[in-house]
C-alpha cells in the first residue's frame, strides 16, 4: 500500500480533490480528520481544510455567515459571502495544492451550497452551479462521501451545542436539506457522489471510507 502512495505522490500527478457532504450532525469533522490521518501514515501529502473558512480571509467571511445576530442577511448576500469565502480557499489554497500533487481533504464544498441555498433556501440550483464553477474554476470534487442521517439524529449529535446562523433554522429546512442531498445523489451518473449510512458507527464508517477511495484510486490508475 506504501508502495502505491508514494508511486501516486512521485509521479506528479494532481492530487484528489474528496469532499465530505451532510447535514448538520452527520459526523463529517470526525471522518476527515481519521480520512487525513490515515492517508498521511500511508506517507501521502494530505491538506484538509474546511467551507466556509480555511484562509484567514475565508474564517472572517465565515464569522460573518454563523454569527447568529446576523438574523436580517438578505438570503442574496449569503449565497455571494459563501462564494466568497469559495472563491479565496480554491484559489488561495486549494487549486495550488492539488496542481503540486497534494491531495485535498473538504469539510465541505460545493454541493453545501446547491443544497442549503439552491435547494432548501429556493435560490435555485441553476444559478449556484453557475457561481460554484466561478469560484472554483470549474473544479468538481473527483469523489463526494454523503454521510447521511436523519435529522433528527443529527439535531441529538448537535445538543449542548451553540447552534450557528444556519442551524438556527426549523427541522423542515434541514428535512429540505438531507432530501437535496440524496436528491444530488440519485441524479448523479458519474459515480462521484457515494452515499454512507453515518447512523454506524464511527470506525465502520471509517473503513467504508478507504475502501471507496482505494476503489477510486485502482479505477483511476487504470483510465
Ligand atoms: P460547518 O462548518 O459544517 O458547521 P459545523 O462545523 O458547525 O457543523 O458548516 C457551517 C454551516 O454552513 C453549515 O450549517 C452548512 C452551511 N453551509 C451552507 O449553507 N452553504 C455552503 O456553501 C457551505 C459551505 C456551508
Amino acid at each position: 500500500m506504501l508502495i502505491w502512495a508514494n508511486f501516486w505522490y512521485n509521479a506528479g500527478m494532481r492530487g484528489r480533490l474528496i469532499s465530505f457532504e451532510g447535514i448538520d450532525g452527520a459526523g463529517k469533522t470526525t471522518q476527515v480528520q481519521l480520512l487525513r490521518d490515515y492517508l498521511q501514515k500511508r506517507g501521502e501529502q494530505v491538506l484538509l481544510t474546511r467551507e466556509p473558512g480555511g484562509t484567514y480571509i475565508a474564517e472572517q467571511i465565515r464569522q460573518i455567515l454563523l454569527d447568529p445576530q446576523n438574523k436580517g442577511m438578505d438570503e442574496l448576500t449569503q449565497v455571494l459571502l459563501f462564494q466568497a469565502a469559495r472563491a479565496q480557499i480554491y484559489r488561495e489554497v486549494v487549486l495550488p495544492a492539488l496542481e503540486r500533487g497534494t491531495s485535498v481533504i473538504m469539510d465541505r464544498s460545493r454541493d453545501s451550497s446547491v443544497v442549503y441555498q439552491g435547494i432548501a433556501g429556493g435560490m435555485g440550483r441553476e444559478m449556484i452551479e453557475r457561481l460554484n464553477d466561478v469560484s472554483t474554476r470549474q473544479t468538481i470534487p473527483d469523489i463526494t462521501f454523503l454521510l447521511d442521517v436523519p435529522v433528527k439524529i443529527g439535531k441529538l449529535r448537535r445538543e449542548g451545542e451553540e447552534p450557528d446562523l444556519i442551524e438556527l433554522q426549523k427541522n423542515s429546512f434541514f428535512q429540505k436539506v438531507r432530501r437535496g442531498y440524496l436528491q444530488l445523489y440519485e441524479e448523479d451518473t458519474t459515480g462521484r457522489i457515494k452515499k454512507i449510512d453515518a447512523t454506524k458507527p464511527i470506525a465502520h464508517i471509517a473503513a467504508q471510507i478507504v475502501k471507496l477511495l482505494e476503489e477510486w484510486d485502482s479505477h483511476a490508475a487504470s483510465t
